[in-house]
């Protein structure tokens, strides 16, 4: 209430990617301080755990926050104060890279929804790995996964994208609890056209090969399908992945209406508890699924449960429900 009825109105008069920012400078402060932290768990009544192991990993709930929100890892103390069973921090790229032009985030109220076409703005690997790295020495890493994305700069060509993947994931790995391969994001030219069987091989053996052991996984579009899906997945299993994200963003590419980008939110909610259903069904009981796309309460949450993921993400429905809704959300699941 307190967010919907006063932050929110607020928050919503500012362009989206200000309110974004506005909102990522008050958590990275928080962090700054275990003290401030605490205080904020104890009036956010942060959840009983309900830990769930998957990939050699434990999380003290499996509700966690998506990737994108915090590329480059300001503030990841912050989101454990906030209630979250874990993070995915980036996307972040070999090079830092100021993204495309804005505006690049776009809200749409009536459906829940968010549009984004940021197209990999970060810092860089260096500039994550370093931060990660004086958050352990100042006692400032939160007691849960915090997972990093890596993915390619745009002006890398694609024949040396498996390179790219591979060298910011050696530069973050001693940081990360897991590491996510992105070839899902709409927003980078040619990035999609790496989720075939041979492209994913590739880059995933590449990341294996500097992962020093920690679980990689692969995170999907909620557009790839059917046989292109399963040879992808196999593929990855091929290359030995821990895990599944299912999904990133839904192309505007063809959907009128919508500025470009990806489309995230309400409209992508369904969309997802089908991608993770296929998924389970193809790669069977070994993988852990991680189910991402429109989560906006409990009952959302375990629906992806239950056709066969075993953790959740959210990041859109944040913008609109505010930080108290990973702890509601995981007080809600049984
Ligand atoms: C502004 C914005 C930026 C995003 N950036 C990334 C990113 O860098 N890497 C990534 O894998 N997904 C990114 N995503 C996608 C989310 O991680 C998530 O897959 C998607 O938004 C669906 O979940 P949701 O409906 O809960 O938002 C981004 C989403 C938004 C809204």
């Amino acid at each position: 209430m307190l967010y919907t009825s006063v932050l929110r109105p607020l928050f919503f008069r500012l362009d989206a990617e200000a309110a974004h920012n506005f909102a990522l400078r008050g958590a990275s402060l928080l962090a700054q301080s275990r003290l401030a932290c605490r205080a904020v768990e104890r009036v956010l009544a942060r959840p009983a755990p309900r830990p769930v192991t998957a990939m050699g990993l434990t999380f003290p709930n499996p509700v966690g926050l998506a990737a994108g929100m915090d590329k480059n890892g300001v503030a990841p103390l912050a989101w454990w104060a906030f209630g979250f069973g874990f993070v995915e921090l980036g996307t972040v790229t070999p090079v830092g890279q100021p993204g495309n032009d804005k505006p690049r985030m776009f809200r749409y109220p009536a459906e829940a929804a968010v549009v984004n076409r940021m197209g990999f703005n970060n810092a860089g690997a260096d500039a994550l790995a370093a931060r990660l790295a004086a958050q352990t020495s100042r006692h400032l890493r939160p007691p849960f996964p915090v997972g990093v994305s890596v993915g390619k700069n745009k002006a890398t060509p694609a024949d040396r994208s498996a390179d790219d993947f591979a060298t910011a994931a050696s530069v973050v790995q001693p940081h990360a609890d897991f590491l996510t391969v992105n070839v899902s994001s709409p927003n980078t030219p040619g990035l999609r056209a790496l989720q075939n069987a041979a492209d994913v091989g590739k880059i995933v053996r590449a990341v294996r090969a500097v992962a020093g052991g920690k679980p990689v996984l692969v995170k999907i579009a909620p557009e790839l399908d059917g046989d292109d899906l399963r040879a992808v997945l196999d593929a990855a299993l091929t290359e030995g992945v821990a895990g599944v994200i299912a999904t990133n963003t839904l192309s505007t590419a063809t959907r009128p209406g919508y500025e470009t980008g990806g489309l995230s939110g309400g409209p992508l909610r369904a969309l997802a508890a089908v991608k993770v259903a296929q998924v389970r069904d193809h790669v069977g009981d070994g993988p852990t699924i991680v189910g991402c796309g429109g989560v906006a309460t409990g009952a959302d949450a375990q629906a992806l449960l239950d056709v066969g993921a075993t953790l959740v993400q959210i990041y859109t429905a944040l913008v609109y429900e505010g930080p108290f809704l990973p702890a509601a959300i995981t007080r809600y699941l049984p």
